[in-house]
């Protein structure tokens, strides 16, 4: 079985994820870290972010293994993150990697923003999980002032809204919900609830895959 997680920063998405996980007993792969960590490795190697050669082979050479969870996690990091994934030949890059974790026999949980519409489009259950800016904005705020930052809310929420607005205009793979994807709303859920109702959705999913 693969289930397929997409949808915007800070929507609660990875959580949901692991917790599904963790449910289904299936591997999961967060893909948002093969882009940070190509944002992050760029960085450091002082490469132009829109160097689309330089960057495609930072890409392809990738060792994860190389990144403290930390130093992906930053307000930079995402940043990078969302300017590199524009990069047709750095998703190219990525792609295998992340087709093959979806089609391992054992099966998958993939969460991104193109996993339902281009790396698993056979999925059996797709999700999108998203909610109000300013809600996500709150969240993501809380978490980098854990980390030390001096952002303001407001501050945030505009990098969220110029971050949505990055992926979703994208020629390659544009962040978009699968036209077969369940929309699951967190704004206004407790996690518990977010992931009740997403089991809900997936089992749901599963059953209609059953029956045609
Ligand atoms: O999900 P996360 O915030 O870690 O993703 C960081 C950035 O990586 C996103 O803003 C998006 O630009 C990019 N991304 C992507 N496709 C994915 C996962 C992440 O383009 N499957």
């Amino acid at each position: 079985m693969i289930i397929a997680i997409d949808g915007t920063t800070a929507s609660g998405k990875g959580t949901i994820a692991k917790r599904l996980s963790a449910h289904y007993g299936l591997p999961h792969m967060d893909t948002g870290r093969l882009y940070r960590a190509t944002g992050v490795a760029a960085l450091r190697a002082g490469a132009d972010l829109s160097d689309a050669t330089a960057v495609a082979a930072i890409a392809r050479q990738l060792d994860l293994a190389e990144f403290d969870e930390a130093d992906l996690r930053t307000a930079e990091a995402g940043k990078a993150a969302s300017v590199v994934a524009a990069i047709p030949e750095v998703r190219q890059a990525l792609f295998e990697l992340q087709r093959a974790f979806a089609t391992q026999p054992i099966g998958a949980l993939l969460d991104g923003r193109d996993i339902g519409t281009v790396i698993a489009p056979e999925a059996d259950a797709k999700l999108w999980v998203d909610a109000r800016v300013e809600v996500r904005g709150e969240r993501r705020w809380k978490e980098l002032q854990g980390q030390g930052s001096d952002l303001s809310l407001d501050e945030v929420i505009e990098q969220l809204r110029v971050r949505d607005q990055r992926d979703q205009s994208r020629k390659d793979a544009p962040a978009e919900m699968a036209a077969d994807a369940v929309l699951i709303d967190t704004s206004d859920l407790t996690i518990e609830a977010a992931v009740e109702k997403a089991i809900a959705a997936v089992e749901a999913a599963i059953a209609r895959g059953n029956r045609t």
